[in-house]
C-alpha cells in the first residue's frame, strides 16, 4: 500500500487554513495533517473541532519562527507538502504595531525554507496575498506586475513572498507562491469586515465603515481558495507565482449593504468612520494564468454570500465569545503555553 500522503499546514487553527484542512479530508480518505499554529488571538482550535478524534489530524501549538519544533515536525512526520498559511493577517493592527508581522511573515518564512532545505518536500506553498502589488486604479495586475506594498502587513507578506522565491532560485527548493484577492466565507475572525458587519447588524450595533466607503474589493469564496491552492500544488510549476481571484470585485459600500440586506437590517446602521492611514483603493487581479492550467471558481458570488451570512447568523456560539473578550481567558486555560496535542 502507497504511503499516506502527509501535509503540514501551519496557521491551520485560523480562517482559511481550518478551511483548507476540512477540505484536505472531504477530498481524501488516505492523508495526514499535521496543524503547527502558534493560537495568537486569530487562531481557534474549535474551527477544528470536528477532526478531535481523527487519528489522522494532528494538531501541535507551535510557532512558525521556532526551528527546534519546525525541525521536530520534518523528522518525525516526514512531510510531503508543506502550506504556508500562517500569519499576522489584519492590515489595521500592521498599522498600530508592525513587530509581530516582520517576525512572523517574513522571519517564520525563513525557518520553514531552511528546514524544507534540510528535510526536503515534494512542494513547498507560499500563501501570498493581492496586496503585495498594492493599490490599481484600473486594469488588473498580472503576476509580472511589480510589486508595491502600500503598508506594513503588505509589505512583510512581500517579503516572505520573495523570499520563497529566492529558495527556489537559489536551492532549488519546490515552491509555489498563490496571491489570493479578499476571502470570505465561515471561520473568519470577525474583526474582518464581512464578519464584523454581519455580527454587527445581528448584534444591531454600528458597522463602522472607512472613508466614503468606495474602496473596492474582489471577493474570492474561501471554498474556492481552498480549491485553487490544491490545484496549484498539484499543477503547478515549481517557482511560479499563482494569482487567485474572486472575480466579484464591489465597493465596499455595495457590500455592506447586501449584508444589511440579507440580515434583514437598516441601512441606518451604517457608520462612516475616518479612514484607514494608507488606504489601498483598488485590488484587483488577472487570473488567467490559473485558469490557463484547469483551474474554475465552483461557486456564484450571491449563493456564497448568502451562505456565508446565514453561517454566522446560525453560528452565534461560535462568534459571540471571541467578539467579548472571554475567548482569551477560555483557550489560555485550555491550551497552556508548551501544549502539543498529537
Ligand atoms: N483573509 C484573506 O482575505 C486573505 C487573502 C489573501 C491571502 N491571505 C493570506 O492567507 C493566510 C491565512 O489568512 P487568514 O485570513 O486565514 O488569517 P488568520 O489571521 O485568520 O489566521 C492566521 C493563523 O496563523 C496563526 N499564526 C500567526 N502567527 C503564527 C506563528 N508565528 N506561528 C504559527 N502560527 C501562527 C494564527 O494563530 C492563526 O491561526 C495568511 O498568510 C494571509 O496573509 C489572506
Amino acid at each position: 500500500m502507497s504511503k499516506k500522503k502527509v501535509y503540514v499546514v501551519t496557521g491551520g487553527a485560523g480562517f482559511i487554513g481550518s478551511n483548507y484542512i476540512h477540505f484536505l479530508f472531504e477530498k481524501y480518505g488516505q492523508i495526514k495533517v499535521i496543524n503547527l499554529d502558534k493560537l495568537t488571538y486569530a487562531g481557534n482550535p474549535e474551527n477544528l473541532s470536528s477532526l478531535k478524534n481523527n487519528p489522522d489530524y494532528v494538531f501541535i501549538k507551535g510557532d512558525i519562527c521556532d526551528s527546534k519544533i519546525v525541525n521536530q515536525i520534518f523528522e518525525e512526520y516526514k512531510p510531503d507538502y508543506l502550506i504556508n498559511f500562517a500569519a499576522e493577517s489584519h492590515v489595521d493592527r500592521s498599522i498600530g504595531d508592525a513587530e509581530d508581522f516582520i517576525r512572523t511573515d517574513m522571519y517564520g518564512v525563513y525557518v520553514l525554507l531552511e528546514a524544507t532545505r534540510k528535510y526536503g518536500l515534494e512542494r513547498f506553498i507560499q500563501i501570498s496575498t493581492d496586496e503585495v502589488y498594492g493599490s490599481i486604479e484600473s486594469g488588473s495586475f498580472t503576476e509580472e506586475s511589480p510589486l508595491k506594498p502600500g503598508n506594513p502587513y503588505s509589505a512583510s507578506k512581500s517579503g516572505g513572498d520573495r523570499l520563497a522565491y529566492s529558495y527556489f532560485n537559489t536551492y532549488q527548493l519546490p515552491v509555489i507562491i498563490t496571491r489570493a484577492s479578499n476571502n470570505y466565507g465561515p471561520y473568519q475572525y470577525p474583526e474582518k469586515l464581512i464578519p464584523l458587519f454581519v455580527t454587527n447588524a445581528m448584534e444591531n450595533k454600528p458597522l463602522p465603515l472607512y472613508g466614503d466607503g468606495k474602496n473596492v474589493r474582489d471577493w474570492l469564496y474561501v471554498k474556492d481558495h481552498c480549491t485553487a491552492i490544491e490545484y496549484a500544488l498539484k499543477n503547478g510549476k515549481l517557482g511560479e507565482v499563482y494569482n487567485i481571484a474572486g472575480g466579484s470585485e464591489m465597493e465596499n459600500i455595495e457590500i455592506t449593504k447586501l449584508i444589511l440586506q440579507l440580515t434583514g437590517k437598516k441601512e441606518s446602521l451604517i457608520k462612516p468612520v475616518a479612514d484607514r492611514i494608507g488606504h489601498d483603493w483598488r485590488y484587483s487581479l488577472d487570473e488567467s494564468k490559473l485558469k490557463s492550467l484547469g483551474w474554475n471558481q465552483e461557486h456564484r458570488f450571491i449563493d456564497a454570500i448568502k451562505e456565508t451570512v446565514g453561517w454566522y447568523m446560525k453560528n452565534e456560539d461560535w462568534w459571540k465569545p471571541l467578539k467579548s473578550g472571554e475567548y482569551l481567558d477560555y483557550y489560555k486555560k485550555q491550551y497552556p503555553e508548551g501544549t502539543s496535542l498529537a
